[in-house]
C-alpha cells in the first residue's frame, strides 16, 4: 500500500428482500418537496414504483416526477429537469432506477441551483460544485455501475457526441441513501443483465490493472472477481436464482464505491473507449465495455505482465506449470474470453452499431487516461478500435 488516500462513503445502504421499508424513515430527514425520477417505465411494470409511491404518499410528500430518463441520459434531458426540480423547490431527488437514472439524479443535484451551464462547469472544466447540492437517494432496479454508492454522474452530449462522466469529489453528490432489493433486478432483461456482469467485472479490472506495489485492494478485488465470476454463472443458468442475484448486486456495489481503489493509481481506458463508443453509438453501456475490452487488455498486457500473470492465476485459476510469463497472461486473458462468450457479451464494436468511418471520430472522443500500464497514442487507440470492430 505505497499511496496515500482519504476515505469516506456517507451512503446508507439498506439491502436485501424487503429493503424498501427502510424508504419512509429517510423520507422523513428531508423535507416536503420530492422529485421522484425514473426511466423509461420499467418500473411501472414490475411494480416497484407503485411500492415506492405508496411509501412517498404515507410519508406526506409533495411528489413532481421526472420519468423517461433514457439509458445514458443526455445534457437535454438535465436541461428539462433542472427546470422542473426549480420548479418543484425540490428538497430531495429520489431516483427509481438502473444507473441512468442514480447518474442524472445526481448531475441534476449540482444542477438545479447552479448559476452556470452544468456542461461547461462540471463536465468540461470538471469543477466541483460550488453551490447547495440537493440530496439524492436511490431505489436501485439494476446492478452494474454503482452509482448507488459513489459520486460519478455520466451524462452525454449528443451535439458534440461526448459521453462524459464526472467522479465527484464532493460528498454531497453521493447518494445520501439507497436502497438494495435484489427482487428489483430479477425483471431485467437477459442482455442488461449481461451487461451489467461485464460492467462490474470492468469495474473491478479498471482499478486492478495499476501500479506495482503490494495493496490490500488488488486482494479485495480478486475476491470479489471470483465471487462475481462464480454468482454469473449460476444467473446465467437460472436468472432467478435470488441468492446468486443478491451476490451479484452487492459486488456491483463494492466494484465502484471507491473502496478498491485506494491506493492505486486506476486505468479506466476501457471505460474512456467504451463511452466515446457510446457517444457514437447510444450502446448499453456494459457491452461497449465487452466488445472494446480483449483488444485493449492485449495491447497493454506486456507493460504490465506481472499483473496480468497474477490476474490469470488468482482470478482463473491458471496452472503456471511449464509456462513462460507470457503464456500464463495470455491463457488468464482466454480464459476470460470464454467466460465473456458464455455469458453472451458483445465482443465486436461493429454489433453495437459502430463503422469503420466512425472510428476517427470514435478515437478522437476518447479521454486519454495515464494511469494504468500505458499511455495510449492516438494511434494506438485507432488500432485497439479497429480490432474491435
Ligand atoms: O428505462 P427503463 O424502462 O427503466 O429500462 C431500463 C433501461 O432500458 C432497464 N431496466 C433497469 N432496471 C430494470 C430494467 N428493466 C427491467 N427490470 C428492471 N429491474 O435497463 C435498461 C438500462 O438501464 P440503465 O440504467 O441505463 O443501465 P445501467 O445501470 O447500466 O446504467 C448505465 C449508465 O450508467 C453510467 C453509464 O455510462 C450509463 O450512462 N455509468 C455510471 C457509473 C457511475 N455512476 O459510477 C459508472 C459506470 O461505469 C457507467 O459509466
Ligand atoms: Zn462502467
Amino acid at each position: 500500500m505505497l499511496g496515500n488516500f482519504t476515505y469516506c462513503n456517507p451512503t446508507k445502504l439498506y439491502f436485501g428482500a424487503g429493503a424498501v421499508k427502510g424508504l419512509g424513515g429517510e423520507l422523513a430527514k428531508y423535507g416536503k418537496n420530492v422529485v421522484l425520477i425514473y426511466g423509461g417505465g420499467s418500473v411501472k411494470k414490475n411494480g416497484v414504483y407503485g411500492e415506492v409511491t405508496a411509501i412517498l404518499k404515507e410519508s406526506g410528500k409533495n411528489v413532481t416526477e421526472i420519468a423517461g430518463v433514457m439509458p445514458n441520459p443526455t445534457l437535454e434531458k438535465l436541461y428539462e429537469g433542472i427546470k422542473t426540480a426549480r420548479a418543484a423547490k425540490a428538497d430531495l431527488l429520489l431516483a427509481v432506477g438502473g444507473g441512468s437514472v442514480c447518474d442524472y439524479a445526481k448531475a441534476l443535484a449540482v444542477s438545479v441551483h447552479c448559476g452556470e451551464d452544468p456542461w461547461e462547469k462540471y463536465y468540461v472544466r470538471f469543477e466541483e460544485p460550488s453551490c447547495e447540492v440537493v440530496p439524492v437517494g436511490c431505489v436501485l432496479t439494476m446492478a452494474g455501475t454503482g452509482s448507488e454508492m459513489n459520486a460519478g454522474a455520466v451524462i452525454t452530449n449528443r451535439e458534440t457526441k461526448m459521453k462524459v462522466g464526472h467522479v465527484f469529489a464532493d460528498e454531497r453528490v453521493m447518494p445520501r441513501f439507497s436502497v438494495l432489493d435484489p427482487n428489483y433486478t430479477l425483471t431485467l432483461p437477459r442482455y442488461q443483465m449481461a451487461a451489467g456482469i461485464y460492467d462490474i467485472f470492468n469495474h473491478i479490472c479498471e482499478q486492478y490493472f495499476s501500479g506495482e506495489d503490494d495493496n490490500t485492494s488488488d486482494y479485495l478485488s480478486e475476491g470479489l472477481m471470483r465471487s462475481l465470476l462464480h454468482s454469473s454463472r449460476i444467473a446465467n443458468k437460472d436468472m432467478q436464482n435470488y441468492e446468486a442475484r443478491s451476490n451479484i448486486m452487492w459486488t456491483a456495489t463494492w466494484a465502484l464505491n471507491t473502496l478498491v481503489s485506494r491506493g492505486k493509481s486506476t486505468d479506466w481506458m476501457v471505460h474512456m473507449l467504451g463511452q466515446a463508443v457510446g457517444a457514437y453509438t447510444d450502446a448499453t453501456h456494459g457491452m461497449t465495455l465487452a466488445a472494446v475490452s480483449l483488444p485493449y487488455y492485449r495491447h497493454i498486457m506486456p507493460f504490465g505482465l506481472k499483473k496480468f500473470v497474477r490476474f490469470a492465476k488468482n482470478v482463473w485459476g491458471v496452472d503456471p506449470q511449464g509456462k513462460t510469463d507470457t503464456e500464463i497472461a495470455e491463457a488468464g486473458l482466454a480464459a476470460m474470453e470464454s467466460w465473456m462468450k458464455e455469458m453472451g457479451l458483445v465482443m465486436h464494436i461493429g454489433e453495437l452499431g459502430a463503422t469503420e468511418d466512425m472510428i476517427d471520430g470514435i478515437a478522437a472522443s476518447t479521454l486519454v487516461m495515464d494511469g494504468g500500464y500505458k499511455v495510449l497514442g492516438r494511434d494506438e487507440i485507432v488500432k485497439i478500435l479497429k480490432e474491435s470492430l
